[in-house]
């Protein structure tokens, strides 16, 4: 097991509250990536209310809620440097409220426009705070081409920039979520000018990096034109102080189990830097 414990949380910390999101210096080996694609291709096969298509295709836009049914999901969310990492960038205890892989299919795979995920989470769960982050894993190699994440650095620190189409507490279909043109985005006017007072980074990594998000960062990501899938895992973890009252939505979106997590090392895991 490598060790992770040389003082860089102190410097990830940093790097998130100036830009709202970052990198960590360490990623999961090729056979853990492997071991997360396998699982991926039997929560597809399994099918059910968690795996959503893309708009009149039968190809899989997203799988929700896994690490409930899926073993080795299951151990990921709990291992020990993902809680580490969560614990350090919201200074609290987590729990798991979300947990999602977006696939983004070769050539199918469509675009996510302008949000921040606190928006969603407050309209339509409740979430009182943005004291959550999102710890994401790509599967598959992200490049320039494949529609990586679009991140606007610094705009988490603007705070909650308001609904694009409804006013927040709105319930909508959390169907409709799912789909290309969700409910909750911002105005596409207001992002393009963020973009042009504070830049735009793309999240590009190799399979296994991990990159930490924050709940106000302003960001989307395009279609995938390119022959090369982009399946993005997604672990939001929540403070156990912020768990929304009263969610309505299924709980293989809204995690219902909001006791502090606790970390199991699982062999299968490894780290390299
Ligand atoms: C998201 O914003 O939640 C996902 C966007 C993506 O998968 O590109
Ligand atoms: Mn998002």
């Amino acid at each position: 097991m490598i060790d992770t414990d040389d003082g860089h949380l102190a410097d990830l910390i940093a790097e998130y509250e100036e830009n709202g999101w970052c990198s960590s210096p360490f990623r999961f080996t090729a056979p853990a990536v492997n071991l997360l694609r396998m699982s991926l291709d039997d929560v597809c096969r399994r099918g059910g209310p968690e795996v959503v298509h893309e708009r009149g295709s039968t190809a899989v836009r997203a799988v929700h809620g896994c690490h409930e049914f899926d073993e080795v999901y299951a151990s990921l969310v709990r291992h020990p440097y993902l809680l580490a990492l969560a614990e350090a960038l919201t200074g609290t205890p987590v729990y798991v409220y979300q947990f999602k892989v977006n696939l983004k299919q070769a050539r199918e795979g469509q675009a996510w426009p302008w949000h921040q995920d606190f928006a969603f989470w407050n309209a339509e769960d409740g979430l009182p705070r943005p004291a959550a982050v999102t710890l994401a894993v790509p599967l598959d190699d992200v490049h320039e081409s494949n529609g990586p994440l679009v991140l606007v650095p610094g705009s988490h620190r603007l705070g909650y920039l308001g609904p694009g189409k409804v006013t927040p507490g709105d319930k909508s279909d959390w169907r409709r979520n799912f789909a290309a043109d969700p409910e909750h985005t911002m105005d596409p006017g207001r992002a393009h000018e963020l973009v042009g007072s504070l830049g735009s980074t793309r999240a590009t990594g190799p399979a296994g990096a991990i990159q930490a998000f924050h709940p106000n960062i302003v960001h989307s990501s395009s279609d995938n034109a390119s022959p090369d899938r982009r399946a993005l895992l997604m672990v939001s973890y929540n403070s156990v102080d912020n768990a929304p009252p009263n969610p309505t939505r299924p709980e293989f979106l809204v995690g219902r189990k909001t006791d502090q997590l606790k970390p199991r090392w699982d062999d299968r895991f490894q780290l390299e830097a």
